[in-house]
């Protein structure tokens, strides 16, 4: 079910507003039972793990979904729960969030209480399942059970990703599963690969101070590094897919936006089908290069011409499945499943379609997909030859070339879909405004098909 956005907001700020109430119980309980005679040891070693966590956090790297950010802080934070009183612990890791979010990076107040909170209640997790495991805390002897470490590393993932998780489903409308797949789900190898360090950082401290502590600091940076390459490299190949949409669609301004909304009605349809996540986005890319073919200079004159196609040019025109998924093909992870969605993008359910004229089910799931969602954007905005179609009359096409044109069992999630009619409304407004001159148009003909 989909809240409307003041709602969203409504239960974002209530949201947040308990996680740090929660965090202030937290806080003042531990700082009941804290003991308040500190070391000489103890001051430095929260000096040192402190200075370590802010150098981490500040290093922080940018996710490319939401506002995420993915760094190596948990490592001293976890460390510090092995090593200090939970007060203290959640102090340090309250303390590298307060600089980094509120004096360095300015973030908006509800996000500076958010992150706060939720680091102050995750370690304040992590603590309680250390000690619940037999674990103690010491600046002076490295307790090296397992289970009480293990433990606590797992507590402290699992309280962070769930509050941020929950965070980003409220605001950005994802469910919980795809949230976790898209902002946790690719680094779920680092995390485990990860688990030992804070344990390892805390046996450092101990048994060298300072030194111990410098001596870990270089491997822990070369993590920071395989993370970032490994983000630069997903985020340029994703900037590279929509380099080649932009191009096609330079070409043709009736069409611009067109491959990003057809991608978007096209990860709503199938996950709405059911269809399992990676699938989904396999799908969505699929969608978003279906037409990438038409780049090539054969489709220059077709796409731009305003008046009836020739025979001829309809039967070239009708070539660009074939080469757009020769040219996706070229793209060694766009093999597959991916290149063979774009190759049908234009396969009728009844067998009338081209390259190949499948039917049915052996038309792939994602072809049938993008049919469906390209269709939908055809319909929803001007083209050369005619107006966007009201919302209902595109319904009635929908329903009308089901089983003909469309999957019926797609055609059926679409007619119900309230996801995908405020979709289209969006992009029907956005249309509206950025479009102030009149195309000259040549009078509506009728369609044949709900493709037109
Ligand atoms: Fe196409």
């Amino acid at each position: 079910m989909t809240l409307p956005h003041q709602s969203r907001q409504r239960l974002l700020y209530f949201y947040v507003s308990a996680v740090a109430v929660g965090a202030a119980i937290a806080l003042v309980s531990t700082a009941w039972n804290q003991e308040w005679d500190l070391s000489t040891r103890l001051v430095n070693g929260l000096i040192v793990i402190l200075a370590l966590a802010l150098v981490a956090e500040l290093s922080s790297v940018k996710m490319h979904i939401g506002t995420s950010t993915m760094s190596i802080v948990h490592i001293p934070l976890i460390a510090s729960v092995f090593l200090f009183p939970p007060f203290l612990a959640m102090i340090i890791g309250a303390a590298t969030l307060l600089v980094v979010e509120a004096l360095v990076r300015r973030k908006p107040i509800i996000k500076i209480v958010f992150n706060i909170s939720k680091e102050i209640l995750a370690l304040g997790v992590a603590a309680s399942v250390f000690y619940a495991l037999g674990g103690h805390h010491s600046v002076d002897r490295f307790d090296v059970e397992p289970l009480p470490l293990v433990g606590a590393a797992i507590a402290y993932s699992t309280a962070t990703s769930m509050a941020v998780i929950f965070a980003v489903s409220l605001s950005e409308t994802l469910d919980f599963g795809e949230t976790w797949l898209r902002v946790y789900g690719g680094s779920l190898v680092y995390d485990v690969f990860s688990t030992p360090l804070p344990a390892f950082l805390a046996y450092l401290y101990v048994w060298k101070e300072l030194f111990g502590v410098v001596a870990l600091a270089v491997p822990l940076f070369v993590v920071r590094h395989i993370y970032v390459q490994n983000l630069r490299l997903e985020q340029s190949g994703r900037e590279l897919l929509e380099l080649m949409v932009k191009n096609i669609e330079a070409r043709d301004p009736y069409t611009s936006g067109h491959s990003q909304r057809v991608a978007q009605y096209a990860r709503v349809v199938a996950k709405e089908a059911g269809i399992s996540f990676r699938h989904v986005e396999q799908i969505a890319t699929a969608a978003l290069l279906h037409d990438v073919g038409k780049t090539y200079e054969e489709y220059g004159a077709l796409i731009r011409k305003e008046g009836k196609l020739t025979p001829d040019e309809k039967r070239l025109l009708q070539s660009h499945p074939v080469r757009s998924a020769e040219l996706v093909s070229t793209i060694s992870t766009l093999q597959g499943a991916i290149a063979k969605a774009v190759r049908h993008h234009h396969e009728n359910f009844d067998g009338t379609g081209y390259p190949d004229g499948l039917s049915g089910d052996d038309i792939p799931i994602g072809a049938r997909v993008i049919m469906i969602a390209d269709t939908l954007d055809a319909m929803t905005t001007d083209r050369p030859y005619r107006q966007a179609l009201p919302f209902e009359r595109v319904l009635e096409e929908v329903r009308r070339f089901a089983g003909k044109q469309f999957d019926p069992r797609l055609a059926d999630i679409v007619l119900r879909s309230q996801t995908i009619r405020r979709l289209v409304s969006v992009a029907s407004q956005a249309a509206l405004q950025a479009a102030p001159i009149a195309f000259n148009r040549a009078p509506p003909s009728k369609p044949e098909r709900a493709v037109i």
